[in-house]
């Protein structure tokens, strides 16, 4: 599935992150940049260990990266230039601002690419993995996020799009599209 918001192009697709040829994929991190299982794991497995070096780095200069921002690190072996670290909250309940830091890591990432200069990024459905987040409550908050956001700076990027691990997830993300741009 797929929308032009403001000149750019979204884009809702089953696959694997590793695989997509953007400029920047987003990687669902934690707050040490230790790396880990999901698409952390598979981030720094296909990337190598250039990543893992960058992010020691991050983490002594900066102690890591807050729940609800971005850092960013080259792509190592990754077709993508750069991977974009961010951290989801864990999901404890929904009355921890969990709604309001997963909006944060999603803008925060749209940030940093927009500093950077990157064109073009891919995300993965943050938190809602190892970090239990709800899957149709964070597809709502990751779809308003990013449409808000390209809404108020048209043609920053050429695309940005959603990389859905599985057909399930898929059809969440596209449902939640619709009601998003029907709002
Ligand atoms: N490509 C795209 N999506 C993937 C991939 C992949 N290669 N692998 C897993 N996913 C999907 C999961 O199925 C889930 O829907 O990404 C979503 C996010 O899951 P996680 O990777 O577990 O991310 P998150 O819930 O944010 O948890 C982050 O897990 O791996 C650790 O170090 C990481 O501590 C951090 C935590």
């Amino acid at each position: 599935m797929e929308a032009i918001i403001a000149g750019t192009l979204l884009q809702l697709l089953q696959g694997d992150i590793v695989d997509q040829e953007v400029e920047a994929v987003v990687n669902a991190a934690n707050t040490g940049l230790w790396g880990g299982s999901g698409v952390d794991g598979a981030i720094h497995r296909a990337g190598g260990p250039a990543i893992a070096e960058e992010c020691r780095r991050i983490r002594e200069e900066q102690g890591g990266c807050p729940v609800g921002q971005a850092v960013i690190t080259s792509g190592g072996f990754l077709k993508a230039r750069y991977v974009i670290h961010t951290v989801g909250p864990i999901w404890r309940g929904g009355r921890e601002g969990e709604d309001e830091l997963l909006a944060s890591a999603y803008r925060s990432s749209l940030q940093l690419a927009r500093e950077k200069g990157i064109k073009s990024l891919a995300f993965p459905s943050i938190s809602t993995g190892a970090y239990r987040f709800p899957l149709e409550r964070a597809a709502g908050i990751a779809l308003t996020t990013v449409k808000d956001f390209l809404t108020a700076n048209p043609g920053i990027f050429s695309e940005v799009r959603f990389v859905l691990f599985s057909q399930p997830v898929l059809a969440v993300y596209e449902k939640t599209l619709a009601e998003v741009l029907d709002a």
